[in-house]
């Protein structure tokens, strides 16, 4: 039976990816900062930051592959790659287990700070000696539902023009993680991406009509934060050849109803 360290284990993905490695028979161990979050399954709680390092050595022990799925360090711009190392230098003296990491479609390509960390927490696994999958993904559903969401304000919709998305169900990103981590290491495999891309003002007014009717959506050229608007404008982060993912944004947000 494989052993599994998930990281960002309360996290959307990493919380999916511990239920997913459990239904896989593997021994899951989650990495956390607070002990009291509850995790699905039998997954074994090991506490530890990625910042600090602290708590890593003991939570790699006997691990046969790492998941990496923790993210959002804080503000510091070079947080991302400090985790990253954190996590190379511990598993260099843990034996050297299968460093799996997500990242995103479109991150080699992007002038987006929080993408560029990604790709060079990209170079430094690939660098890093250890063997190593990198999977990379198109926007998470339950991402772009919290996106239209931020932009409700006064029974209207705001949205910023020209934004595309390729969304994918992050169950199906999380089974193939798994996947990844049961076998040998393939170093950057095919990106996954979702069924369809649609413009960010088509999947609102599906929003509008299967879970929010009545509220109106408009949408105005805006120049905030463009470089984060941009990544999404430009078409770099879809990936029409990719489109693997089987769950539709209508049948997601279909689902999401149910589940209210
Ligand atoms: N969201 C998307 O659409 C999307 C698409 C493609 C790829 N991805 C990638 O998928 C990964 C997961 O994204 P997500 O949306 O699931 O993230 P998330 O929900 O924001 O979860 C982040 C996780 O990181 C943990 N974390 C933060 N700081 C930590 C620290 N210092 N030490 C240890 N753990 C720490 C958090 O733990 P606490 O509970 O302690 O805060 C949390 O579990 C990321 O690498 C992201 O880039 C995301």
């Amino acid at each position: 039976m494989a052993n599994i360290l998930v990281t960002g284990a309360t996290g959307t993905l990493g919380r999916e990816v511990v239920a997913q490695a459990l239904k896989q028979h593997a021994t899951v161990r989650a990495l956390v900062r607070d002990t009291t979050n509850v995790l699905p399954g039998t997954a074994e709680i090991a506490p530890g930051d990625l910042l600090t390092g602290g708590g890593l050595a003991e939570a790699m022990a006997g691990v046969d592959a790492i998941i990496h799925c923790a993210t959002g360090f804080g503000p510091a711009s070079d947080a991302e790659l400090v985790a990253a190392r954190n996590i190379i230098d511990m598993a260099r003296k843990a034996g050297a287990p299968h460093v799996v990491y997500i990242s995103i479609v479109g991150v080699d390509r992007s002038a987006f700070s929080y993408f560029r960390a990604k790709y060079e927490v990209e170079q430094l696994i690939r660098q890093s000696g250890l063997p190593f999958t990198i999977l990379r993904a198109t926007q998470f559903q339950s991402f772009v539902l919290n996106f239209i969401r931020s932009c409700e304000t006064d029974g209207s919709i705001h949205l910023p023009k020209g934004l595309s998305f390729q969304p994918i169900a992050v169950t199906e990103v999380a089974a193939e993680l798994v996947a990844l981590a049961l076998k040998p290491a393939q170093g950057s495999v095919p990106a996954m991406a979702g069924p369809q891309i649609l413009k960010l003002e088509d999947m609102a007014r599906t929003y509008v009509d299967i879970m929010q009717p009545g509220l109106v959506v408009h949408t105005e050229a805006t120049e905030s934060i463009s470089e984060y608007h941009d990544a999404f404008r430009s078409r770099d982060s879809v990936a029409p050849d990719r489109a693997i993912g089987h769950l539709t944004w209508e049948a997601y947000l279909q689902a999401q109803k149910t589940e209210q």
